[in-house]
């Protein structure tokens, strides 16, 4: 399978509650915000303080590569509450990475990381990808619980990152 043979990761998707919209400039702000409390930070591998510009650099890369896909999370009432990724996507092997999930304080414990990883997860499956993996911190024990509901399992550890696999059922 090709980058360019289709589109389907460029729709909104919706379901479960939420609507994920594509990544783009206009919520670049929201984004940046989010992305730059300390306490959320810190869960990413790449701890980084980003500015608006670095951000929209970052995201005009992301879309130019064709295999790196970046959505916000809206709740149905159209409020931003977060982010998902699936990315790294080698179209050939059908196998991605899913990523970037943050969840604006307020929102959490509802379901929508899992509700929001639901519906990327089953759109990746419909585009033949039948491999995600993710990289999660040792101690982020909420996000390695959200993960194993979904039903990744762990298939490398170390003391810095935990690597966790899911098949999904197009596999
Ligand atoms: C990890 C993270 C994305 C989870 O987001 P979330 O929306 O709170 O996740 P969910 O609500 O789907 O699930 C989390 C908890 O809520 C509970 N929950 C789910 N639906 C619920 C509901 N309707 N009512 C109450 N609780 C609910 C789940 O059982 C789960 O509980 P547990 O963690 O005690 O097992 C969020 O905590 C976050 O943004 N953390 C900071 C960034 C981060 O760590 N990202 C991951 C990097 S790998």
């Amino acid at each position: 399978m090709e980058s360019g043979d289709f589109k389907i990761f460029d729709d909104t998707i919706t379901g479960f509650g939420c609507r994920l919209i594509p990544s783009d400039e206009s919520q670049a702000e929201f984004v940046v915000a989010l992305r730059n409390k300390p306490e959320n930070r810190r869960w990413f591998i790449n701890q980084s303080i980003l500015s608006q510009a670095t951000h929209l650099a970052w995201l005009a890369n992301a879309r130019a590569k064709g295999n790196d896909f970046n959505w916000i999370i809206e709740l149905s009432d159209g409020e931003p509450v977060g982010t998902i990724s699936l990315y790294n996507i080698d179209w050939s092997a059908g196998a991605a990475e899913l990523g970037r999930l943050l969840i604006a304080e307020p929102w959490r414990g509802r379901g929508v990381a899992f509700s929001a990883s639901r519906l990327v997860i089953d759109r990746a499956a419909s585009a033949g990808i039948t491999r995600i993996d993710l990289v999660v911190k040792p101690s982020n024990c909420s996000a390695i619980r959200l993960y194993k509901r979904l039903g990744f399992i762990v298939a490398d550890t170390d003391e810095e990152i935990i690597t966790m696999v899911k098949m999904t059922p197009s596999a």
